[in-house]
């Protein structure tokens, strides 16, 4: 079946694309794109062209399984020009997304016309890359630098209202009537001298204020940290500005090709596949029924309990939550409406949203409310008595055929079950701090998880925003189970003679929003301590007696200024010399790169361990846990991915140079030259 078809109404050509899932623009649709604009330009009875997508959505950007591939077919560059270039005036017809290359066909359309519910962007920062198809030289021209920037740097779409007030689209149309608006809008245009969006050089603002690129710079410095691509989206836009179309494009040319042939998109095209792979369940008759999940009880209304009610009231799903103590139940419930409340404070919410989420909310100290929930997440203390305890109780309540889930962090799924009668509805659905932010949710199928609780629950997540990867029952799971060697070898480290502030670097400058030290501080070394002064078995003990409880406190593992700048204390560097000498270590220096290894060369023999005993379906899995959960660095791809980059033999070699295990599964793999990834 062809992917590209034409319309003939009257005078107006429709060129209409065909190809499921998001008419990416592959080699066939572009060729279809072509001889659709030679038709209409070969027909003197056509007057006016207009380009719609059947199907979810208008073009969503470039065929990204192309990437990396010999290119077939014409250039979508060219054929763009090709197409902007005629008399007769083209008119996009935008439903769904216009992402990326999507967007840049749209651009090069000479309007643009879009239902309410359509968004555009140019998302390919998120790939690594920035548009390939002039897309950062017809963008300012259109809408001027100030609004280009955003959306080729960052990468998010905007609303068809926003694009209609800064110019990107002229006309919004009906839902249901794109395609005869569209054909009506462009016969309005027959006869009217065409706009091109690559004509002159871009919008004013930037020769008015050339301060904006450092501005913009400036203004987004810590999320853009370590990409490549946004500061290549800059220039590129910056070219914009600077000389003619056709320079433009060529130096949006030279940046693309570079970071085309980068590790860094590399890794993030990686990454964008292997979001959609965790959504995949091994091993599941995809076919079985979902059980409706109308009603959802949390148990627990403490720092977890709090945040996962909340993803479900936002989703505008009622919640029963269950507390022991009224006053744990109020401060829990007091929290969710401070976060609500400040979502709307930054805009992110209205008034009405706040209490409509909070409208919903059922908080009890009586477990007996829980009866008629499809779906029940215990949020209590971490000890197996106590969470049998309670699934115990739960089994003897709720409906049959409810989902009982656990939030446990490291225990053991099955036992949980195994206080129930119900194994077959138990799954760990494992959040992450803070719940109503973290993207990641571990989905911890127990060894009698039914097929029915797993595709519920990984419907549920992306209903309310997370992306689920599903783990084995192992202490940790996978992302837990990974860290405990990285901490292990930052506390073996400073015991050795490291710079504790050292390590937190490495790690930072690897990517990370902070090093283990500074979170310790954040989070407060004190959680947890048992307050005893006297009792000091740890360093970080030596830190509570000393009063050295984190940043709360003005000083943990380091001293910190008002504003809260972090420098290493000699009070701790004391403390941790006196540990290592009691415990006889001896001392030496490290270097970064040896320290960037012991900790991070343990994971990947881990994460191959996981792997191995099938505690995580694919190694692309762990990739989505690290990045989303513990905020491993996008651009490396991930643990698993990064390891490929680095090279598993030198990981192997690594390893055993600092004397650490190495699995049989990662020797093998790196002997036999293979890979994590495909
Ligand atoms: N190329 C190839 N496959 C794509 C694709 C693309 N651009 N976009 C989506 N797909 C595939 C997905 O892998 C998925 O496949 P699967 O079913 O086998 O897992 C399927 O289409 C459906 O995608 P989603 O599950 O993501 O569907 P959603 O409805 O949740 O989201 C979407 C739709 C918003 C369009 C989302 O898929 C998306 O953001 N796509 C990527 C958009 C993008 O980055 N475009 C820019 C590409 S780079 C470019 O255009 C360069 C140009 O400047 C030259
Ligand atoms: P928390 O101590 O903040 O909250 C637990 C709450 O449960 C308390 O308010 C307590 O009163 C209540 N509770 C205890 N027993 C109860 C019972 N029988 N019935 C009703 N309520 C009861 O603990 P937190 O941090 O929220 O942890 C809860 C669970 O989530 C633990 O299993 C933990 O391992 C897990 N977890 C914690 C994360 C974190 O960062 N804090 C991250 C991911 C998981």
């Amino acid at each position: 079946m062809s992917v590209i078809r034409t319309e003939k109404h009257d005078d107006v050509l429709v060129i209409v694309a065909d190809n499921p899932p998001v008419n990416a623009l592959g080699a066939k649709v572009r060729q279809g794109l072509v001889d659709g604009i030679e038709q209409a330009l070969g027909d003197d009875t056509v007057k006016a062209v207009v380009i719609r997508c059947d199907g979810r959505t208008f073009f969503a950007g470039a065929d990204i399984t192309e990437f990396g591939k010999a290119p077939v077919g014409p250039n979508l560059g060219e054929a763009l020009d090709k197409m902007e270039a005629s008399d007769k005036p083209v008119v996009a017809a935008i439903h769904g997304t216009a992402l990326g290359g999507g967007c840049e066909v749209a651009l090069a359309c000479h309007y643009r016309v879009a239902v309410t519910s359509a968004r555009l962007g140019l998302p390919e920062v998120k790939l690594g890359l920035i548009p390939g198809a002039a897309g950062t030289q017809r963008l300012p021209r259109v809408v001027g630098v100030a609004n280009a920037l955003p959306m080729v740097v960052k990468g998010d779409p905007i609303s068809a209202t926003k694009a209609l007030e800064i110019g990107l689209i002229d006309r919004i149309v009906g839902a249901q009537t794109l395609a005869a608006d569209a054909i009506a809008f462009a016969r309005e245009q027959i006869g009217k001298p065409v706009p091109r969006s690559s004509a002159g050089t871009a919008q004013q603002d930037a020769v008015r204020d050339p301060s904006i690129f450092d501005t913009f710079r400036q203004q987004n410095a810590r999320g853009l940290r370590g990409f490549e691509a946004p500061e290549a989206a800059i220039q590129a836009v910056k070219a914009s500005t600077e000389g003619s179309y056709a320079d433009g494009v060529k130096r949006e040319r030279e940046l693309f090709v570079k970071l085309m042939s980068g590790t860094q998109s590399a890794a993030m095209r990686h990454y964008f596949f292997a979001e959609r792979a965790a959504n995949k369940i091994d091993n599941v008759d995809a076919a079985t029924p979902l059980i409706p999940v109308n009603k959802v009880g949390v148990i627990g209304a403490g720092t977890m309990g709090g945040g996962i009610a909340m993803n479900f009231l936002s989703a505008g799903i009622p919640v029963t939550i269950v507390e022991m103590q009224q006053d744990a139940l109020d401060r829990g419930t007091g929290v969710m409406r401070r976060n609500y409340e400040n979502s709307a404070k930054r805009g992110r919410m209205t008034g009405e949203q706040v209490e409509a989420a909070m409208g919903i909310l059922q908080p009890t100290l009586n477990y007996g409310d829980l009866a008629d929930c499809d779906l029940v997440i215990e949020a209590v203390f971490e000890s197996m008595d106590i969470k049998k305890e309670v699934f115990a109780k739960l089994d003897g309540i709720v409906k049959q055929g409810a989902i009982l889930a656990s939030n446990t962090s490291y225990l053991d799924i099955d036992e949980i079950a195994s206080a129930t009668r119900r194994p077959e509805f138990v799954v760990g659905l494992h959040f992450f701090s803070p719940a109503n932010v973290m993207k990641l949710l571990e989905m911890v199928r127990g060894a009698k998880t039914s097929d029915a609780v797993l595709l519920t629950c990984m419907a549920l997540a992306k209903k309310i925003g997370k992306i689920a990867v599903v783990a084995g029952n192992c202490p940790g799971f996978i992302g837990n189970r990974m860290l405990t060697p990285r901490q292990q070898q930052a506390q073996a480290l400073i015991m050795e003679g490291a710079n504790y502030w050292d390590v937190d670097d490495v790690l930072v400058d690897f990517g990370f929003p902070m090093g283990p030290f500074q979170m310790g501080d954040l989070a407060g070394n004190d959680v947890g301590w048992h307050r005893d002064p006297s009792r000091v078995e740890t360093v970080r003990e030596a830190l509570c007696a000393a009063g050295r409880f984190g940043q709360k406190a003005g000083k943990g593992w380091y001293d910190y200024d008002e504003a809260r700048n972090r420098t290493p204390s000699d009070e701790t560097r004391a403390i941790i010399a006196d540990f290592a000498s009691k415990a006889g270590k001896p001392q030496r220096s490290f270097t970064k790169d040896e320290i960037r290894e012991r900790l991070l060369y343990p994971m990947v023999n881990e994460g191959a361990k996981i792997l191995a005993e099938g505690k995580a379906q694919r190694a692309s899995d762990i990739d989505v846990v690290w990045i989303n959960g513990y905020g491993w660095p996008l651009f490396t791809g991930g643990p698993m991915f990064w390891a490929d980059t680095v090279g598993l033999d030198t990981v192997v070699a690594g390893l055993e140079r600092h004397g650490l295990p190495v699995d049989e599964s990662l020797r093998s793999r790196a002997a036999a030259g293979e890979r994590f990834s495909n």
